[in-house]
């Protein structure tokens, strides 16, 4: 089969890998049918992921429909078309037990990371009864690639952490596909203000019609007294980072409201600095989270619903051999205008 394989920082090739078998009982073997490129394959790209290692098949997202299944998988079988997971879940540790599939002892963000992921024409999946969700043809295959990780990833570490409720003023900082994931899923709590903060206008004009009250252009370095400003210098009551770097970090602390959360998404590579000297009496709350995909039931059934319509981030489409091109075009964003790139088989 052909598959994207990462060789080192900045090397990746289109190229003929070994079709996958199954391995363990509980694996199943999936047919891609579609596949996207999320930020942090870019982040691999650039060598900043040491788990990856030279010969990996990228990608943790897609749809497919089921090959083989494993003598021990009993909730899906050939011919069943599927959403995989970003996260592996054994479905047994204690974690999974607990809900926190991302630090799963036996799986977790595995797939395109330390095993052989969604960027080919067939991928094993590990724990297949627990990492895959029967989806239906109802709905355009594009709305369910985008369960795989971003709306989950929006939902539970942005909304679910920074604990949007009806009324609230919210900040998201950074409107790339997981900002405009936050922005889409905190719209099920109907928040007063939204106000989306990035240095990109074709991106905040995105976050406009996908419903932010309010944007902001941070560039200019005010955004912190912009956000004062535009709330009577109370600040927000969610502050949601997107985007991984210590100036966006910033931002949140320093519009945070008394008794408001800082809830961190982005994969961060640089240390902050904890602003405790000002936070200490504010009563805030700070919260990180790997994505734990346990939201996926309930966003599969919004999506299905119609009321959820996640196939407005897909902004370019190829096919499945040109994923070379498409890597070049998700890696210039900003120049593209791109938001989610879509792969079909
Ligand atoms: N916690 C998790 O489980 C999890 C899961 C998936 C992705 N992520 C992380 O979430 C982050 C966002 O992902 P994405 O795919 O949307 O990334 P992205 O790179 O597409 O978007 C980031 C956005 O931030 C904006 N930005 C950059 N610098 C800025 C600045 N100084 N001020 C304001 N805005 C700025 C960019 O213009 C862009 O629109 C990444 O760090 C990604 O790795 C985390
Ligand atoms: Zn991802
Ligand atoms: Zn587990």
């Amino acid at each position: 089969m052909k598959a994207l394989v990462y060789h080192g920082a900045g090397k990746r090739a289109w190229e003929e890998k070994p079709k996958p078998i199954i391995k363990a009982p509980t694996d199943a073997i999936i047919k891609i049918s579609k596949t996207t490129i999320c930020g942090t394959d870019l982040h691999i790209m650039k060598g900043d992921v040491a788990t990856v290692t030279d010969g990996r098949i990228l990608g943790h997202e897609g749809v497919g429909i089921v090959e083989t299944i494993g003598e021990g998988v009993s909730s899906f079988h050939a011919g069943d078309k599927v959403l995989i997971s970003c996260i592996t879940a054994c479905g047994k540790c204690d974690y999974c037990k607990k809900g926190m599939y991302s630090h799963c002892e036996n799986g977790g963000w595995i797939l395109g990371n330390m095993i052989d992921g969604t960027q080919a024409e067939y991928v094993r999946i590990p724990f297949a009864d627990t990492s895959l969700y029967h989806i239906s043809d109802a709905i355009n295959d594009e709305a369910w690639v985008m369960l795989s990780d971003i709306l989950p990833t929006g939902f539970e570490c942005g909304v679910l952490n920074g604990q949007v409720k009806p009324g609230d003023t919210i900040a998201i900082v950074g409107a790339g596909p997981i900002g405009l994931a936050v922005l889409l899923t905190a719209q099920f709590y109907s928040p007063a203000e939204i106000i989306m903060i990035d240095v990109d206008d074709n991106r905040l004009e995105v976050a406009k019609k996908f419903g932010a009250t309010k944007v902001l252009n941070s560039s200019d370095g005010k955004a912190v007294e912009n956000v004062m400003k535009m709330t009577n210098k109370k600040g927000v009551d969610a502050a949601i980072e997107a985007v991984g770097i210590p100036a966006t970090f910033d931002i949140c602390q320093g519009i945070v409201g008394a008794g408001g959360h800082i809830a961190n998404i982005g994969v961060h590579g640089k240390s902050v600095n904890l602003h405790l000297e000002t936070l200490w009496s504010q009563n805030i709350t700070l919260t990180t989270r790997l994505v734990d995909t346990v939201s996926t039931p309930m966003l599969l059934k919004v999506v299905q619903s119609g009321k959820l319509q996640p196939q407005q981030l897909v902004t370019h489409r190829f096919k499945l051999d040109q994923i070379m091109k498409a890597y070049d075009t998700f890696g210039n964003a900003a120049k593209e205008r791109a938001l989610k790139v879509v792969l079909t088989a």
